[in-house]
């Protein structure tokens, strides 16, 4: 039996960021107990239907789960220890917002059992926490960390750099500072405009104007050098770890083996008697507590991948991974031989450009192939 990740979406935020095109939604009252039930029921839906299976990793995403109680983060999680089977180290993350009263439930969700967290700080520079629509303050987010890091074994945060007018040295300056708050990961997120967000209008309106692509291309190779400076490496384009930190969850996605999803708008990829299925809930939060009042899941999408997509999707995720694709993970995941799925042409073209590097056993994009993946990867693949 393949080993699981499990995926949980909770689906609303306090206010929405003029950046974000993430499935989150605000509400006056957010209907928590109806949710947070309907993801109990859609959970017990999957683990019916994938069996008995070794759960290597579980992460509340969002939106914004810092805002579900602990009692309904240690029902979740029970559920999935009596569904599944727990992997001995297995990873437990919990996406969290830094206002204070979410961090007040830090000790909560540890006793949940949750043991590591993911904190949105974004900036520590209030202008731009302003800039982006922040609900919190820097020192809050600080407070968060230091709590966090007391209370977690494993602690990530976010940050969004290349924001418009910002400079090298300012950037190393920022980043230096999370550098000393850092545990064992960052996820360092250049600012992108997200069609049909605020920051979308106000961009093609011309309020402001993002870093050009050399400066954008100067602050990458600045956050990977400073980065080092403090022993964490970038193990995919926008995430740093030290060794052993890497967030085993976002590795699965990457590395293509299986994860289930649920909630309002999750995405799995299950196999099921041998067939690789992608499935998808619906993604608004009271239609899909319907259909799952109604059918015990919300379930809108479950089709068989065709093993050129499932090799399309493996090279567009593994090749964001320093460690890259593994000729033979390849195969098993998807049937299909790594060079069987790329153009030779273009193979050749890119590798000897320095973009990619290829062995019997590897194929991996250099640190100039990662930042061209969006173009190189349409013409690579078959
Ligand atoms: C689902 S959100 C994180 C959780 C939490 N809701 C929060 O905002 O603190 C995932 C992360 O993606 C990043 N992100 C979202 N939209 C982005 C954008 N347009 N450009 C760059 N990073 C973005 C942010 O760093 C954010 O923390
Ligand atoms: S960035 Fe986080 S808090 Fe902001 S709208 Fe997106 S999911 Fe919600």
């Amino acid at each position: 039996m393949e080993d699981l990740a499990l995926y949980i979406h909770w689906p609303f935020c306090l206010a929405k960021c003029p950046y974000c095109d993430f499935n989150s939604h605000v509400r006056d009252i957010i209907p928590q107990t109806r949710i947070a039930a309907a993801l109990r029921t859609e959970l017990a839906y999957e683990a019916t239907r994938l069996g008995p299976r070794r759960l290597t990793s579980i992460f509340f995403g969002g939106g914004t789960p810092s805002l579900l109680d602990p009692e309904h983060v240690a029902a979740l999680i029970n559920d999935a220890a009596k569904k599944f089977t727990f992997a001995d180290d297995i990873e437990i993350t919990l996406e969290a917002n830094p206002t204070s009263i979410e961090a007040g439930r830090f000790a909560g969700y540890a006793q949940a059992g949750v043991n590591r967290v993911s904190i949105g700080v974004q900036s520590f520079d209030e202008p731009a926490l302003k800039f982006l629509g922040r609900e919190h303050s820097a020192p809050q987010a600080i407070a968060a960390i230091e709590l966090g890091r007391k209370i977690f074994p494993r602690l990530s945060f976010d940050l969004i750099y290349a924001r418009p007018g910002q400079t090298e040295p300012v950037w190393r300056a920022e980043l230096n500072q999370a550098l000393t708050l850092a545990a064992d990961h960052l996820s360092l997120y250049q600012l992108t405009i997200e069609d049909g967000t605020q920051f979308a209008t106000r961009y093609a309106r011309g309020e402001f104007s993002l870093p050009s692509d050399d400066v954008q291309a100067r602050l990458y190779e600045a956050t990977a050098e400073e980065a080092a400076k403090f022993g964490l490496a970038p193990y995919e384009i926008s995430n740093y770890a030290r060794p052993g930190g890497e967030s085993r969850h976002n590795l699965t996605y990457w590395r293509y083996a299986d994860y289930a999803g649920i909630g309002p708008g999750a995405h799995g990829r299950i196999t099921l008697n041998g067939t690789k299925l992608a499935t998808q809930k619906h993604r608004a939060p009271e239609p899909w507590a319907d259909l799952v009042e109604a059918n015990s899941t919300g379930e809108t999408v479950s089709e068989p991948i065709d093993p050129p997509t499932q090799a399309r999707e493996a090279l567009l995720m593994g090749l964001r991974l320093a460690e890259g694709i593994a000729t033979t993970t390849f195969k098993s995941h998807t049937g299909i031989a790594l060079t069987d799925a790329l153009e030779p042409d273009i193979l050749t073209q890119a590798i000897e450009a320095g973009y990619l590097t290829h062995t019997a056993t590897r194929l991996t994009a250099t640190p100039e192939g990662a930042k061209r993946l969006d173009a190189l990867l349409p013409a690579l693949v078959r």
